[in-house]
């Protein structure tokens, strides 16, 4: 398959682009600024607010199917700047799927378990959204656009939560900087009143990709398996890594004043994902393992 994947320097959308190369298909990564990541695959610097660009680069590659985990990630950072927020969640969606539309490709958009309000989760699929705070309106409303701009059998969005991996890309992720602090002998506070399903990158990017290849439609939880509050999954991090428990300081998120709101009872259900996909999602121990393999393969 020819296979477009944006945001390619990301902490999803390498894994992507290297499992995708390792199963034999031609790949276009698309990023922004320069290419960040090795392997036998072309490159191309587009910003996703740039419609004409996209149009054009996407046209040229005739895609089978565009794979779009790229997008504006900072939470807070959203809530700063809204516009940007908009043009890479939205507006670039818009984009991908028109650029679908023409090629014919499958499209299969990347979203959040922010798109719920974390008042009553674990959340099935078929639960209502309502989302809170910029990122989570521009991830919602790109699922909203592609669902508007696609036939029904040519998208597919996949829902994911509180992304892990190491090395870090740049910019830091939970696991990254839980097991970074904690090796430095610091202590890492956590919240004992958010309830989240955890995921490495590199399941995600399997459960993603099989979704890609197999064209499956619809709505998906592509996390991993379990859903846990954040000290409990800080003490399973001490258990995996050998470090001091007493270094995991339970804090409260409703005593934080935080610059955007997150989900407070949230989590993926993926009854679906684990019936249906060869790609399983992982419990957190298989997650934790990987990530300690990864440490192991790249100390920093
Ligand atoms: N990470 C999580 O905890 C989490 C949780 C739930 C859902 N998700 C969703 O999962 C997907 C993948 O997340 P991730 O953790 O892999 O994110 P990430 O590491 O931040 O990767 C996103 C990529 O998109 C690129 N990008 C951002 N704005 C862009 C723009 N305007 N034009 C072109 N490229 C742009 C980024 O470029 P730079 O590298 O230059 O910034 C980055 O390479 C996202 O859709 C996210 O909403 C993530």
């Amino acid at each position: 398959m020819r296979v477009a994947v944006t945001g390619s320097n990301g902490l999803v959308g390498r894994r992507l682009v290297s499992q995708l190369i390792g199963s034999g298909h031609e790949v276009l990564g698309l990023s922004r600024g320069d290419r960040r990541v090795e392997g036998a695959f072309t490159y191309a610097a587009v910003d996703l607010s740039d419609g004409a660009l996209l149009s054009k680069t996407l046209g040229d590659f005739k895609p089978d199917a565009i794979i779009n985990p790229g997008g504006m990630t900072d939470v807070d950072g959203c809530e700063r700047d809204p516009l940007a927020a908009y043009e890479a969640n939205v507006s670039g969606v818009a984009s991908l799927a028109k650029a679908a539309r023409s090629t014919g490709a499958h499209l299969v958009h990347v979203s959040t378990d922010y798109v719920f309000d974390g008042e009553a989760g674990p959340y099935a699929i078929d639960a209502k959204p309502n989302p809170r705070g910029t990122y989570a309106l521009t991830k919602h409303a790109g699922e909203q656009t592609v669902k508007a701009l696609l036939p029904a059998s040519q998208w597919t969005i996949a829902r994911t939560a509180v992304v892990f991996g190491w090395p870090s890309t740049g910019k830091n992720n939970f696991g990254f900087w839980l097991v970074s602090t904690l090796a430095q002998g610091k202590q890492v506070p956590l919240f004992e009143d958010q309830w989240v399903s955890t995921s490495h990158a590199t399941n995600v990017a399997a459960m993603v990709k099989e979704l890609a290849e197999k064209k499956l439609a619809g709505l998906w939880h592509t996390c991993g398996a379990e859903v846990m509050d954040r000290v409990s999954f800080g003490l399973r991090v001490c258990e995996r890594f050998s470090f001091d428990k007493a270094l995991v300081k339970a804090s409260r998120m409703a005593d934080v004043k935080l610059a955007s709101p997150r989900p407070a009872k949230s989590g993926l259900d993926v009854t679906k994902t684990a019936l249906s996909l060869d790609a399983k999602p992982w419990a957190v121990a298989r997650a934790l393992d990987e990530l300690y393999r990864e440490r192991q393969e790249h100390p920093s």
